[in-house]
């Protein structure tokens, strides 16, 4: 591992700001702004409940998950057309490359959009040119990744599965998302497994307020890659072992679960504990529009509240490359230009 130069206190929140990273963990409806979903709304003539940006904004005091999904859902209700889709995914691309993302993984949800009667084409199509483009005007890669609802049936993600199928190649891998507690990640094993044989990469959200258990079932059950959230691994040491022996990565949002209450302050979080346990942890933001910040908002005011160093930014940008879902060589290629990146930091 690479030895990395001490930083001074008030230079750590530049070298955050500047070093090449991944993001694995955006719900890219979660970076839906007010400003934007107002805009959105006039464009389409849907009527939001909200008299103005302000009025929704200051709608954005969650207790839990299940208090924030209630308001991110009627916010996904002003997308509509293609070009809603590609506007609002170019936004965050242009925030991801300002914060020097330099590869992103987007979730998106196709069921809070189908059950409303936007066709699963439009979703796709939208969020993929957008991802093309990344690529060619801003130097970002971008893939896709289709989240099935877990609050809604198994037998609703064959269904998804089935309409997505069309444009397959428009996507790279499949996770889980929506309210944890309650649904469990067997209730999805078997589409899990189909979505397996077709060779899309998986993934799942568990551990974020849901028990260790779920952890479990999600790595031996589903059999993902890696595991969204899972802070609450530290409550069982046998699987703090598997998860560091496997090199399994958390992709954490440490501004997502203070906004959450997950944590009651970022001082009190576990992401240090994660990192010194030997989990390949990540920093991700989550959904952006609604917890405060993108990803560099999440780096600077974590390392802000807590004992972290040069070291671990380190650690957390080359893991978000490794866990990323790209080939081997581009892999490596990133990681020569982090580590370059470390060098002439000073
Ligand atoms: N957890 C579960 N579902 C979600 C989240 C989250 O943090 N954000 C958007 N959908
Ligand atoms: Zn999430």
């Amino acid at each position: 591992m690479k030895l990395v130069k001490p930083v001074a206190a008030d230079r750590l929140s530049a070298l955050l700001r500047q070093m090449p990273k991944a993001e694995l963990h955006i719900h890219i409806e979660g970076s839906l702004e007010p400003e934007l979903i107002f805009a959105l709304a006039e464009r389409n003539g849907v009527a939001l409940p909200y008299a103005s940006v302000d009025a929704l904004r200051s709608a954005y005091a969650f207790t839990n998950l299940q208090s924030f999904l209630d308001i991110y859902y009627a916010g996904a209700s002003v997308l509509i057309t293609e070009q809603d889709f590609y506007d609002m995914a170019r936004a965050y691309l242009l925030k991801a490359a300002q914060d020097n993302v330099v590869h992103a993984e987007l979730f998106f949800d196709p069921q809070t959009h189908t059950a409303r009667g936007v066709s699963m084409e439009t979703v796709i199509n939208g969020l993929h040119r957008a991802c093309v483009d990344a690529q060619a005007e801003l130097g970002v890669s971008a893939s896709l990744i289709l989240c099935f609802l877990r609050h809604l049936s198994e037998e609703d993600a064959f269904e998804t599965l089935d309409q997505a199928l069309p444009f397959q190649e428009k996507f790279i891998g499949i996770g889980l998302d929506s309210g944890e507690v309650g649904n469990p990640p067997e209730k999805f094993a078997r589409v899990f497994a189909r979505c397996r044989e077709l060779g899309f990469h998986l993934v799942a959200h568990a551990g974020e307020e849901g028990p260790p258990a779920y952890i479990w079932t999600a790595l031996d059950l589903l059999k993902v890659e890696r595991i969204d959230h899972g802070v609450q691994a530290t409550k069982d040491a046998a699987l703090m072992q598997r998860l560091a022996k496997d090199r399994i990565a958390l992709t954490v949002c440490p501004l997502s679960n203070l906004k959450l209450c997950v944590f009651p302050d970022l001082a009190s979080h576990n992401l240090r504990q994660l990192l010194d346990a030997g989990l390949a942890a990540t920093v991700n933001s989550d959904d952006p529009a609604y917890f405060g910040g993108y990803l560099n908002e999440n780096f600077t005011q974590t390392f802000a509240a807590g004992p972290l160093d040069a070291e671990h930014a380190y650690r957390l940008a080359r893991n978000s490359f490794e866990a990323s879902f790209i080939d081997s060589a581009t892999k490596q290629r990133h990681i020569d230009r982090l580590d370059a990146n470390f060098e002439a930091f000073h």
